[in-house]
């Protein structure tokens, strides 16, 4: 299970109260891993317990006693007697109004798509209660008039393809690639509606980058915008195997179909 944010390693610890439950923590523990552990899952989109908080989605907002506004949980650190509170009415309205804007920028029969149905967005879509999207000219619509729907895809790579039109601009595939890899291959390029990940300044292709098909990526992103070929080809995989080595920390999937 991903408990959101990276273990951390402490013989200091703190307690403090998530809805109402008591948990204790070491000291430097996010609120969000502090929720899972306490077994409450607060619903994410930029954070994964193998990459460093980044705190750009917004979706795990929390409210916490004494504190103002709404903090991301992902990048908040727990306090001793600290007191929060992860379900209140004003949390799901900003939560879901969030998520919309996010499903906005998704092909028009997102929240309806089977193809869609496995993507942890749609998961988060659904957990935060969102049933329709008002807004139709999300960021994509902005970069590419008319035409969002019709984006390229980057199918250069013979393992995985890149569908922008389902991208959310969430970093995770760009964080993954430094932080697990070390590689270095992908950045966000420009600002406001025009940005966009891309894997280099030239063709920008994923081939001709310096992506060494390691498939950290594809396992980060959370809105199916890159997925393997066999997914697409023939499917989820009803089981997946992963295995290790020395050469890299990424680990080798093996999809049974
Ligand atoms: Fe915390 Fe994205 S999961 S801001």
């Amino acid at each position: 299970r991903d408990m959101g944010t990276p273990a951390i390693r402490s013989d200091q610890h703190v307690t403090l109260s998530v809805d109402g439950l008591s948990v204790t923590v070491p000291t430097g523990t996010s609120v969000l891993r502090a929720a899972a552990e306490a077994g409450i899952t607060i619903p994410k989109l930029c954070a994964s317990d193998n990459l460093e908080a980044f705190g750009s989605c917004r979706v795990c907002v929390v409210e916490i006693e004494g504190m103002r506004g709404t903090p991301a949980s992902c990048t908040t650190p727990v306090a001793e007697g600290m007191v929060v509170h992860t379900q209140t009415d004003a949390i799901s309205r900003i939560r879901r109004g969030v998520v919309e804007l996010y499903m906005s920028d998704y092909p028009r029969d997102a929240l309806a798509c089977n193809a869609l149905a496995d993507s942890e967005l749609h998961a988060v879509a659904s957990a935060v209660g969102l049933r329709d999207v008002r807004y139709t000219e999300g960021r994509n619509h902005q970069r590419y008039p008319g035409n969002a729907e019709g984006l390229p895809l980057d199918a250069s790579n013979p393992y995985f393809t890149f569908d922008p039109s389902k991208c959310i601009v969430c970093s995770r595939c760009v964080r993954a690639c430094e932080e697990v890899q070390g590689t270095f291959a992908l950045t966000i390029a420009g600002r406001g509606w025009d940005s966009h990940v891309s894997a280099g300044m030239a063709s920008d292709d994923f081939l001709s980058s310096d992506c060494v098909s390691c498939g950290a990526c594809v396992q980060a992103c959370p809105t199916d915008a890159l997925l393997e070929n066999t997914v697409i080809q023939t499917g989820t995989p009803e089981h997946v195997v992963k295995t290790t080595c020395a050469y890299c920390g990424v680990g080798c999937s093996f999809d049974a179909h």
